[in-house]
């Protein structure tokens, strides 16, 4: 039986915190282990560029990226686990569908309206102002990331669900005029992964700045975590677990019996003080083995390339020939 393609790439724009654990890491790790599914991981690097301008950040998140998965056991000879940029196909293929994507499709795209709202908002004339046409393609490339693997099942937010709508919509317009037998790719989102509340009790996100780093180093991980905001409760007050962080953070990691003891805890009016030392203690046991090997593969960069360039061999013996083609189909081929 063919198995199912699941593909997902990750923009390297920040360290990876426990919400990037919780809702994206570790599912896909997890699915990695299964032989019924052949996975596709990649950085999303030249997705970066969109979002930042600083080089050494790209650079950087890509690295720490890159060793956390490879630090939580993501089986490299198992799934394809590659880098955007080492995959030049993707960007060709990138092209190509342009000229087949309707710019009034583009103009419909979450991020793009986003920016130009903001400009209306603050009365700035050009309603295009900052918007580069990187971001205004977007969801462009990330169509050729995902039609160059012919993926059926593309794990994302669902702030993505629209791009995937877009993908399926250029799928089907090269299918029809080239007769190119794209697969037409399904999001994948899941309900039930855990959503993670951050320091200030808005989702953790580094957009907000209230993130913990998943690799934070002992100290700096009990500091923020004796940041969480709670409310103000005495010890011995009975606690809510509904709408607390800590309870939610904790909820995420521990078994269903950890957390109906946690419950009871709180019922109990344990102090926030405790709670919190707590948690610390229970995450820092959680991640000390992970973090200790993320610690390695940083002091390692040879070794995190190595993986990834094993991985983009991988990827391009698939990504050549089928590009190859795609451009005979649309008549880019030797003459006669
Ligand atoms: N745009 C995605 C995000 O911001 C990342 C991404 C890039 C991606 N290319 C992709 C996800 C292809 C899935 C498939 O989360």
């Amino acid at each position: 039986m063919a198995k199912t393609k699941v593909l997902t790439g990750i923009t390297p724009s920040g360290t990876p915190h426990l919400g990037n654990y919780a809702g994206a890491i570790r599912p896909a790790i997890e699915q990695s282990w299964r032989d019924d599914i052949q996975s596709y991981y990649f950085l999303a690097d030249y997705h970066a560029l969109i979002k930042g301008h600083d080089p050494e950040r790209v650079h950087r998140s890509s690295m720490e990226i890159a060793a956390t998965w490879l630090a939580l056991g993501l089986d490299t000879d198992q799934v394809t686990f590659y880098r955007q940029s080492d995959i030049p196909e993707v960007m060709e293929l990138n092209w190509i569908i342009s000229c087949m994507t309707a710019k009034g499709l583009m103009n419909r795209a979450h991020a793009y309206k986003a920016a130009v709202q903001s400009n209306e908002e603050n009365d700035i004339i050009d309603p295009d102002k900052g918007v580069t046409i990187g971001l205004f393609c977007y969801p462009v490339l990330m169509t050729a990331d995902i039609l160059m693997f012919n993926a059926d099942k593309v794990p994302v937010g669902k702030d993505q669900l629209q791009h995937l709508e877009m993908a399926r919509d250029i799928a089907s317009r090269m299918n029809h005029h080239y007769k190119t037998g794209f697969s037409l790719p399904e999001a994948l989102t899941s309900e039930n992964t855990a959503v993670i509340s951050g320091l200030d009790g808005r989702k953790m996100s580094k957009s907000y700045d209230n993130t913990i780093p998943l690799f934070a180093p002992e100290k700096k991980l009990l500091k923020l975590i004796r940041k969480i905001k709670t409310n103000s409760l005495m010890p011995g007050e009975p606690k809510e677990t509904e709408g607390d962080t800590l309870f939610q953070i904790f909820s995420a990691f521990a078994s269903e019996q950890e957390v109906a003891e946690k419950q009871r805890q709180y019922q109990e009016g344990v102090g926030w003080g405790d709670l919190k030392n707590q948690l610390f203690e229970y995450l820092n046991n959680h991640l000390k083995d992970a973090r200790d090997r993320y610690e390695q593969l940083m002091q390692n960069p040879d070794f995190i390339e190595s993986e990834l360039k094993k991985g983009a061999e991988k990827a391009r013996a698939e990504a050549a020939p089928f590009l190859e083609k795609i451009r005979q189909a649309v008549g880019i081929r030797p003459f006669p």
